[in-house]
């Protein structure tokens, strides 16, 4: 992922203007996950949660610290970002595991740990949609009964083709963007024309069942892009 072993600072500015909706969904997020803690039965082993495609924690690092979490695996393509994460964490009473590694292979590996929590953010979207398929049915294989999987990210409307998707998504950059540098929109825009691939949410339930999910979407932003799914 070249883009984010280069221009990460980039990718924080985004964040920080909060142009992706990071806040919003990150609460959204916190919620469902608050919930699922207050609800698990008295005596319940702590929780282990892995964070795929987990950045540099910007957001996600508050709660972390918060949870009684039983351990916590976060797992990046880019080296680089997992220093950043682990500074951002800090000390947590819990074992933190960050490693290097792809959230697809992670998925893929059959006799891999199972976690009881699976959250992902704005990463999956870079798997063909055959990838999403195979990845959600690893997902399921590794998630304890009982666990909950959570998947923010961008996704296509209904019908939408990939290329109305890019066209429509570098406007909102190169008209709301601004905070950012004319070069900074153009790289942005030229990572998301050349490497994602959101899925169309229309057609996430199936695919969800197919791989053994019950799935409901509990966040949308206001773009008509990102999006909150939960799986059960
Ligand atoms: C847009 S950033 C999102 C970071 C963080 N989750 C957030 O919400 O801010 C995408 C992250 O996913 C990572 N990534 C992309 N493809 C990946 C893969 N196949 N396996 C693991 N990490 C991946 C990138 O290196 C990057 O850190």
């Amino acid at each position: 992922m070249e883009f984010f072993e280069q221009q990460w600072s980039s990718y924080r500015a985004i964040v920080d203007h909060d142009l992706m909706e990071h806040r919003a969904l990150t609460a959204a997020v916190a919620q469902v996950l608050d919930q699922w803690l207050a609800t698990r039965p008295a005596g319940t082993p702590a929780p282990e949660l892995v964070d795929l495609g987990c950045g540099d924690l910007a957001l996600m690092a508050a709660h972390y610290r918060r949870w009684p979490l039983g351990g916590l695996w976060a797992l990046d393509l880019t080296a680089r970002v997992l220093s950043l994460a682990q500074q951002q964490l800090g000390p947590v009473g819990y074992p933190c595991c960050f490693q290097q590694g792809d959230l697809f292979a992670w998925a893929s590996q059959v006799d891999g740990q199972p976690v009881d929590l699976i959250h992902t953010a704005f990463a999956v979207h870079h798997l063909n949609d055959d990838q999403k398929q195979t990845f959600l049915q690893g997902c399921r294989r590794r998630l304890r009964p009982g666990g909950l999987m959570l998947w923010g990210d961008v996704f296509r409307e209904p019908g939408e083709s990939r290329d109305e998707y890019v066209k429509r998504y570098s406007q909102r950059i190169r008209s709301g963007w601004t905070v950012l540098s004319d070069l900074q929109q153009e790289q942005t825009i030229n990572h998301l024309s050349s490497l994602d691939n959101p899925a169309d949410w229309g057609t996430i339930g199936a695919l969800a069942r197919a791989a053994g999910f019950e799935s409901r979407w509990v966040w949308g932003g206001q773009h008509r892009a990102e999006k909150l799914l939960v799986l059960t």
